[in-house]
């Protein structure tokens, strides 16, 4: 049987960090797909096209290789910016979601992190985590990792950062961000990501001894 998990949440709500560490103790594959909208936005960069048009976007996202995505060169504050911009593009979704099924389809399975896995994606995920936290904790937990990599960062810039990419991922057309309703929550606000973990597994277990996966 094919072992899925969905992950979803907003942008550093640590859902990335529970996804790979689920992955790594299951010793199954991991998806991050931010990184696929990341990667069509990056192609138009590169390639000096715009970000607005859904025929060039969709043609961008047709060329994406899941296997070679780059999180070193993706993670840039402008790839996610242009991610957010393609990601409202159904076209553009619609081939990624094909390629990141697939993905999920091989076995022994994958947890795919993202903003619509439990709901569009993965929508018969045996196990579905709602990850967030406040925006300003995000913010500070962004603030710190880029300060921990570059000795100075903007709290402030990055908190209306988040704050611009929440509205714009959860007031879309199409597959907006929100929370399957089968979905477990893990707030993370109060909690370290050892806790975070701790949740999360205890959520996979009880549905192993379900007998769900
Ligand atoms: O998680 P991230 O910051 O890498 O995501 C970048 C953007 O991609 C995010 O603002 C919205 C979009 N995205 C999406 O629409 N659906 C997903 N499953 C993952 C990301």
């Amino acid at each position: 049987m094919t072992f899925f998990i969905a992950i979803d949440g907003p942008a550093a709500s640590g859902k990335g960090t529970l996804a790979r560490r689920l992955a790594a103790h299951y010793g199954i594959a991991h998806l991050d797909t931010g990184l696929t909208y990341r990667a069509v936005g990056h192609a138009l960069l590169q390639a000096g096209l715009p970000l607005d048009n859904d025929a060039l976007a969709a043609e961008a996202a047709q060329n994406i290789d899941l296997s070679a995505l780059d999180r070193d060169i993706l993670a840039a504050h402008e790839y996610g910016e242009a991610a957010s911009r393609v990601a409202v593009m159904p076209a553009v979704r619609r081939i990624l979601v094909d390629k990141q099924r697939a993905f999920a389809a091989r076995p022994p399975g994958a947890v795919l992190d993202g903003r619509d896995i439990g709901t569009v994606v993965l929508p018969s995920a045996p196990v579905k985590l709602y990850v967030t936290a406040s925006p300003q904790t995000r913010a500070r937990r962004r603030s710190d990792e880029i300060a921990g990599k570059l000795g100075r960062s903007d709290y402030e810039t990055i908190l209306a950062d988040i704050e611009r990419r929440d509205a714009r991922d959860m007031s879309r057309e199409d597959s907006p961000l929100r929370p399957a309703p089968d979905a477990h929550l893990i707030e993370t606000t109060d909690m370290d990501i050892e806790a975070a973990f701790r949740a999360a597994l205890a959520f996979v277990e009880k549905a192993r001894a379900a007998g769900a996966l």
